[in-house]
């Protein structure tokens, strides 16, 4: 793993701008798995400045998000294909044939799962793969566990995460319990990650997966498996790691 700690959480923004850029840059048909939350909003809004100064261009770029709430209605506030549309595909103009999400209304669960899965893999596989990580070290919604699901599943969400991401929604109980997400082995598949994280609540969990033991316990620490990953966190994430 190649460890890049920032000075704050614009530069931390900046940089995944610029890694992300330049991939494109030498692939501009690059495909892209895409993470939402609060911590990417500050890359996905430097490489939306980036495209408008012509820096960079997406036109031919495909994405894939990792997960979507389930069930949950393209048009509420709290989806996130409503999230992608505001923060990227909209700014950007990505062309909705390009820009890939599971779908929260789905009634074909395992259809939509094994299509998502059969999708990525038409579209050549993931270059890049962007990731948040959970308090609890969860990447995409593969939640703790003994037992991690390698493929695109229904997913139910930890108290943790339900806790944490109650800040988006009315209150506790109006959070989703479920949500369809990749699994550890589709995320696994990228050809590259980068991980970001930025806030002293993460510090536990990225000092866990970068210096603790691979366990299921904390779902993130898998990528030390993997050939190429970056994390990039900020100082107050980086605190755990000295
Ligand atoms: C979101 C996702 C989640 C988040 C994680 C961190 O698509 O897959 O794993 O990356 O919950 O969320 P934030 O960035 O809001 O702290």
């Amino acid at each position: 793993m190649r460890i890049a700690v920032l000075r704050d959480y614009q530069s931390l923004s900046e940089r995944a701008a610029a890694l992300v850029s330049a991939r494109i840059g030498k692939k501009p048909t690059a495909v892209l798995g895409l993470a939402t939350g609060s911590t990417p909003l500050g890359l996905y809004r430097e490489l939306v400045k980036a495209a408008q100064r012509g820096l960079v261009d997406f036109s031919g770029v495909t994405t894939f998000n990792l997960d979507e709430y389930y069930p949950i209605e393209r048009e509420s506030l709290q989806s996130y294909y409503y999230y992608m549309q505001q923060h990227f595909w909209g700014p950007l103009g990505i062309c909705p044939g390009r820009a890939h999400i599971p779908d929260g209304r789905a009634g074909d669960i395992a259809g939509v799962c094994s299509d998502y899965e059969q999708k990525i893999m038409d579209a050549g596989g993931i270059d890049l793969q962007i990731l948040g990580i959970g308090v609890n070290g969860h990447i995409g919604f593969n939640e703790p566990g003994a037992a991690l699901s390698a493929k695109t599943h229904l997913a139910s969400l930890s108290a943790e995460t339900i806790a944490a991401n109650s800040r988006f929604f009315e209150d506790r109980d109006a959070v989703p319990r479920r949500a369809i997400s990749m699994g550890l082995g589709t995320i696994m598949k990228a050809r590259e990650i980068l991980l970001l994280a930025s806030g002293s609540e993460k510090a536990r969990a990225i000092g866990e997966t970068v210096r603790g033991k691979l366990t299921t316990k904390v779902p993130a620490s898998l990528l030390q498996a993997h050939p190429r990953v970056t994390v990039m966190v900020d100082r107050a994430a980086a605190c755990c790691l000295r």
